[in-house]
Formats: structure tokens, C-alpha cells, sequence
């Protein structure tokens, strides 16, 4: 590729961050990374199940083990994880792609209406879904506000993992990887 491409800066726009275009811009520029998906699950105070469609999740540590995720500040569920003892990270597998567009929308009143749920989720009632190639429970560590979104650590009690393609999240869309990685 040519350095032809037009350079954007974000130092320009101010505390409040880019204007529309600028924002436009830059989720663009985010999308070329591509990334797993994952649902993030808890239970409420009150018992309710809680769960949504994460691409924001990475690996942090090793040792000790700690993952890490971001929610917006908006989310209603904001409250719910602030307040968990635990919550559980699911990758999904490249056949879950329409329970990935289930719990990324707000429209849906009962996002596990019908989602078959692990029956060995004991840590803290965490619901934790069937079928996703890899899954982690974690004791919630850490929520740290940082801009528009709240930055969670959790440190891993349990996890698990399966054979299987991810689902693929790119340029705002859904794919699946086309060939099998080459490992070492
Ligand atoms: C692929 C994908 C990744 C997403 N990643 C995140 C994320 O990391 N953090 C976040 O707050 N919302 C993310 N969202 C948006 C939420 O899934 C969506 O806003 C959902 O409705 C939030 O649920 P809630 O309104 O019940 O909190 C993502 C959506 C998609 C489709």
C-alpha cells in the first residue's frame, strides 16, 4: 500500500473528542483490527441474568491470570457489573453469529430467552452459555472509568476450551477465518 493514504489526528479535536466525521473516521480505522467475539455474562443483585456482546476483550496477564473488557458508561448493565463478584467471558464459535447479534441488541427484552445455558456455571450463579470454543470465569478485580467506557479486570477461577472456529468480528461486519493458522 502506498503512504497516499490521508492522515487523521485526533489531537485537534478537544477533550470531547473528534466531531461526527472524525468519529466516523476513526471507528473506521479501529474496524481494520480484527477480533474474536465474546459475550460477557453476570447476575444482577437482584438474580436477573445479564449478558452482551463484547469485541473489547484481551488478554492481560498470565501470573497471576487477568483478563480485561470495557462496557460503555451508557449500558444499562453498568450498574450490574460494577456490582458482581463474578462475570464469565464466552468466545464464540463461528456458528454463533446470530446469538452475537442477539445480545448486541438493546431491543431484546430477555436476552437468554431460549439460550441453552451450561449446568456447570456454580461460581456465583453465572449463567454461562453452551456451546462457545473457549470460556472464563473470573472474580471481578478491578472497574476503572476511563472516557466513555468503564475498563473491567477480572482475575480467571475457571475456564475451558473446545476445538472449533472462532466467530470473526471486521469493518463492522461478521466473518470466519478463511484458513486454519499455522502454529510455529
Ligand atoms: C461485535 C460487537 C462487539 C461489541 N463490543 C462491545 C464492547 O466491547 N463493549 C460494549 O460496551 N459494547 C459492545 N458492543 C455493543 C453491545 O453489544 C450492545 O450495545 C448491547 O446492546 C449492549 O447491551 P446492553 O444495552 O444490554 O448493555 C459490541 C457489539 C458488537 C456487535
Amino acid at each position: 500500500m502506498s503512504g497516499a493514504v490521508a492522515m487523521s489526528t485526533c489531537a485537534s479535536a478537544g477533550a470531547a473528542g473528534p466531531d461526527e466525521d472524525g468519529a466516523r473516521a476513526l471507528r473506521r480505522a479501529l474496524g481494520r483490527y480484527p477480533t474474536g467475539v465474546t459475550i460477557v455474562t453476570t447476575r444482577s443483585a437482584d438474580g436477573r441474568a445479564v449478558g452482551l456482546t463484547v469485541n473489547s476483550f484481551a488478554s492481560l496477564s498470565l501470573a497471576p491470570p487477568l483478563l480485561l473488557w470495557s462496557l460503555a458508561n451508557r449500558s444499562p448493565n453498568l450498574r450490574a457489573f460494577r456490582g458482581a463478584t463474578h462475570f464469565a467471558i464466552h468466545v464464540l464459535a463461528a456458528g454463533q453469529e446470530a446469538l452475537a447479534r442477539r445480545f448486541a441488541d438493546p431491543r431484546v427484552a430477555d436476552k437468554f430467552d431460549g439460550v441453552a445455558l451450561r449446568r456447570d456455571g456454580a461460581v456465583e450463579a453465572v449463567p454461562l452459555i453452551e456451546g462457545a470454543i473457549a470460556g472464563f470465569v473470573c472474580a471481578s478485580r478491578d472497574a476503572i472509568e476511563a472516557g466513555d467506557h468503564t475498563l473491567f479486570i477480572g482475575r480467571v477461577e475457571q475456564h475451558w476450551s473446545d476445538d472449533g472456529a472462532p466467530l470473526v468480528f471486521h469493518g463492522g461486519g461478521f466473518g470466519r477465518i478463511a484458513t486454519e493458522a499455522h502454529h510455529g
